[in-house]
């Protein structure tokens, strides 16, 4: 087993934990398992969480903690619930594993929202992105997303890929945004 290079969701994690300074606000942006929302809830003092699916957020509701605010509608939608600056977003992207496969995040709304997002997140703020380019969507995504991220300005924003060389083409990328 390794210790970094693992899963891409894990390094999400580790960087967050490190490299996030001010832990007030965080945003997870697909909710689906709730894993991430659990991990950010341990570490900000806010966090709203979305998901398109309401069974994903009536699970989640279920025994949700007192700083999590679940909110069942689309990642594109920000700044109709979301009235202040955020220190962190997170995206993993495509669909629930062991759900239903047909629900997937889409190219065009998960781009709204990133760019929403950049522009809601603090200075010294960081995003992360887990992208997974196994189905025909998520390609789509990769391409996309990458090609907006190449286009801003680095004085503003830090942009970094990850991804496994010896692996798959296809294997998941991870993409972490910092903004100055
Ligand atoms: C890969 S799963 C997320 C895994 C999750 N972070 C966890 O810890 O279990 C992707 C989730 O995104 C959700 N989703 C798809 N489109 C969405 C959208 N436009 N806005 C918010 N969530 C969306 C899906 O319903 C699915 O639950």
């Amino acid at each position: 087993m390794y210790r970094y290079v693992g899963n891409i969701s894990d390094l999400s994690h580790y960087i967050i934990k490190d490299f996030v300074l001010n832990k007030e606000v965080a945003i997870d942006a697909t909710l689906g398992n709730g894993y991430d929302t659990d991990f950010l809830s341990s570490l900000f003092k806010k966090v709203y969480t979305f998901d398109i699916q309401k069974e994903a957020c009536d699970n989640y509701s279920a025994n949700k903690k007192d700083n999590v605010e679940v909110i069942n509608d689309s990642h594109h939608l920000f700044k109709k619930y979301i009235n202040e600056k955020v220190d962190c977003i997170m995206y993993n992207l495509g669909f629930l594993p062991g759900g239903d496969k047909s629900i997937t995040t889409l190219h065009k709304t998960s781009l709204k929202s990133i760019k929403e997002g950049l522009e809601i997140l603090k200075n010294g703020g960081i995003m992360t992105i887990c992208i997974y380019r196994g189905h025909s969507e998520g390609k789509i995504e990769e391409s996309c997303i990458l090609e907006y991220l190449k286009t801003l300005p680095k004085n503003q924003f830090g942009v970094m890929v990850q991804t496994y060389l010896n692996r798959q083409e296809i294997s998941p990328l991870l993409v972490v945004i910092e903004k100055k």
